[in-house]
């Protein structure tokens, strides 16, 4: 009986563990780092090469809460994982002597939209987050990036009236739809006499929680954090109920009132592909949310071919999820994508240098993909061809 009281007794070693667990997760230490100790000064734009460059500069100088808010995936973090290592998978056969030294051509017309690279910028929530000039920086930059597409979030923080009016460069819209159609109504009414171009309406994400977030989890996200956790209870699913009403009629009912092409965002099987072909939609936009929905998917290049096969060219296949260099989208479009869309490094470039950053961002990639259809001997978008990759699919 003694021994055993004693031995739940408190002991020295305990006790400073308690208070370096304590001081760890304490805000007083985390006021106290130092947000460049990994730069011994800030990189000047030209010294970053690549788009990884520059994440650890959007990680100094973002709060920590705002930089895990970016790059967290769901639960384990796997297909977050797998978005990228699926790259590897696929090898390309160079066939350098059959450019011959013809310039390289990257334009292409998605949809109406003319791209002078097949490389657009997925939508994400809440630039302000990022930067004060939020998606006003993300245009500008994007304008002088060769007018880079930008799919503007349904959840930006500025409307989509205001964003439009500060640039030329051509927008999408993202759509979360609402159960209310009217509010749907009123809200592309906006949209599409703002200038969009085209609707892309995402249904992937129904479980928004992030749980690798000490921060979230010990001392709760500062308010206005972005994110969302839902309150427990709500449903039989235990997650926010705002997207679980989808169904495949709703896309019949916005089509009553969007005269712009519709896309569907978060296809990852052949058969939806099918199903939203047979429901009219203009164009099938394969994700898995940058593996923030739900852990455990594939990745969305490895079920590119099989939904490009399901759709067998009646409409565009678009693509995201991992896309860090010009090589990846190469990959992709020899997989039959018509272009892809990059989120994250979109959103280090704004964090870290504004619109100057996000421009950099695309720069390097148009330059890289410049290069590896070079090497490919490919000169047109029209002439890349699955003959340039070699699988290796798990
Ligand atoms: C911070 C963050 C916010 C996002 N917000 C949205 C959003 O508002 N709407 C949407 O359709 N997808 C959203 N996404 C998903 C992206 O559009 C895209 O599918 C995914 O991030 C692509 O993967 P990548 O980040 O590896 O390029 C978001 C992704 C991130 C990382």
């Amino acid at each position: 009986m003694t021994e055993r009281l004693w031995r739940g007794c408190l002991t020295r070693r305990g006790a400073v563990r308690a208070v370096a667990g304590f001081l760890a997760g304490s805000p007083l230490v985390r006021a106290q780092q130092d947000p460049f100790r990994d730069h011994s000064r800030v990189p000047g734009l030209g010294e970053l090469k690549t788009t990884f460059d520059f994440e650890p500069v959007a990680y100094a100088k973002l709060p920590r809460y705002t930089y895990d808010y970016t790059s967290y995936g769901a639960d384990g973090e796997f297909t977050l994982r797998r978005n990228r290592e699926a790259f590897d998978w696929v090898d390309l056969a160079p066939r350098s002597l059959a450019a011959g030294g013809r310039p390289v051509s990257t334009g292409v017309e998605v949809l109406g939209t003319r791209l002078e690279y097949p490389i657009m910028v997925a939508p994400s929530a809440a630039h302000a987050a990022l930067h004060p000039e939020a998606e006003v920086a993300t245009c500008a930059g994007c304008a002088a990036a060769s007018n880079t597409v930008l799919i503007s979030s349904g959840v930006a923080s500025l409307s989509f009236d205001k964003i439009a009016a500060s640039t030329k460069a051509p927008l999408w819209y993202q759509l979360y739809p609402s159960r209310n159609m009217d509010d749907n109504r009123k809200l592309l009414d906006v949209v599409q006499s703002s200038g969009a171009k085209a609707i892309v309406v995402t249904v992937d994400q129904q479980a928004p929680v992030f749980e690798r977030i000490q921060h979230d989890r010990n001392l709760q996200r500062p308010p206005g954090g972005g994110g969302g956790r839902p309150a427990a209870g709500l449903n039989l699913y235990g997650v926010s109920d705002r997207r679980l009403w989808y169904e495949w009629k709703m896309f019949d009912e916005l089509r009553a009132f969007v005269r712009l092409p519709i896309l569907i965002k978060g296809v990852m099987t052949a058969e939806d592909a099918r199903l939203a072909v047979e429901h009219g939609l203009n164009g099938v936009y394969v994700s898995n949310h940058g593996g923030r929905s739900v852990d455990y998917e594939e990745s969305p290049l490895e079920v590119l071919p099989e939904v490009v096969d399901a759709v067998k060219g009646r409409v565009p296949v678009l693509v995201d999820g991992g896309f860090r260099r010009g090589a990846d989208i190469l990959k992709a479009l020899a997989l039959g994508a018509a272009a892809v869309a990059v989120c994250r490094p979109q959103r280090w470039g704004l964090a870290a240098y504004g619109g100057a950053g996000v421009q950099r961002v695309f720069e390097i990639l148009q330059a890289e993909f410049r290069l590896a259809m070079a090497a490919t001997g490919r000169t047109s978008i029209a002439s890349i061809d699955g003959s340039i990759v070699r699988t290796y699919f798990p």
